[in-house]
């Protein structure tokens, strides 16, 4: 049982490859239609434990939840600008309420899936700078972390198909399934 987050603007690329590792008793949540807001740095968070983990009412609360729910969770993350895009580091930042609320995420073993337009070799910095980040977070989280794989979508105004621009889709996906 595992939760996927699919945190791009679109139900696309990171979408798909979710969609095709989601096993029957997995859940997913989509982040492309939903509201994330950005943490306003109040700290009311690690002042007091909040019934629904943070003072700001938007969809983060449904992330929150699952997130209490499943001990393994899946993010499929596309890079923008040469990082994580902003949905994703807005969900990062509002995990500073587990401060308050450890428990809701150590020892759960996290994982991530990076989705960009490069080729996996172009994009090896930015992918190491990403893991890098993801790994320096578990020293105050205390959550498991565990990087899947870099897969390219394809130029974005030429391609934009994960499948068609990796051959190898199929086993790529099989290999994702077996390192969870
Ligand atoms: C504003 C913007 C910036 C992007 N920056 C990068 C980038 O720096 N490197 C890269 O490899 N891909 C970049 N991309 C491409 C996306 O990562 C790629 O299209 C990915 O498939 C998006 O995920 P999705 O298909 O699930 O929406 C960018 C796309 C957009 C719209």
């Amino acid at each position: 049982m595992k939760l996927l987050i699919n945190t791009s603007y679109r139900e696309k690329n990171c979408y798909k490859i979710l969609n095709d590792i989601k096993e029957n008793d997995d859940h997913m949540v989509s982040l492309a239609k939903k509201e994330i807001k950005r943490c306003m740095g109040c700290c009311e968070c690690k002042k007091q434990a909040l019934k629904n983990f943070c003072v700001i009412e938007d969809d983060m609360l449904e992330v929150y939840t699952n997130m209490a729910k499943f001990d393994k969770i899946v993010f499929a993350c596309p890079i923008y600008m040469n990082f994580i895009n902003g949905t994703t580091k807005n969900i990062i930042e509002r995990l500073n309420t587990f401060y308050m609320h450890p428990e809701v995420i150590k020892n759960k073993s996290i994982y991530l899936i990076i989705i960009g337009e490069m080729s996996e070799e172009e994009n090896k910095e930015t992918v190491e700078m990403i893991t890098k980040y993801f790994e320096s977070l578990t020293e105050f989280m205390e959550f498991n972390f565990k990087f899947l794989g870099y897969l390219s979508s394809g130029i974005i105004e030429e391609i934009d198909d994960i499948e068609k621009n990796n051959a190898n889709y199929q086993e790529i996906i099989e290999r994702i399934k077996n390192k969870i």
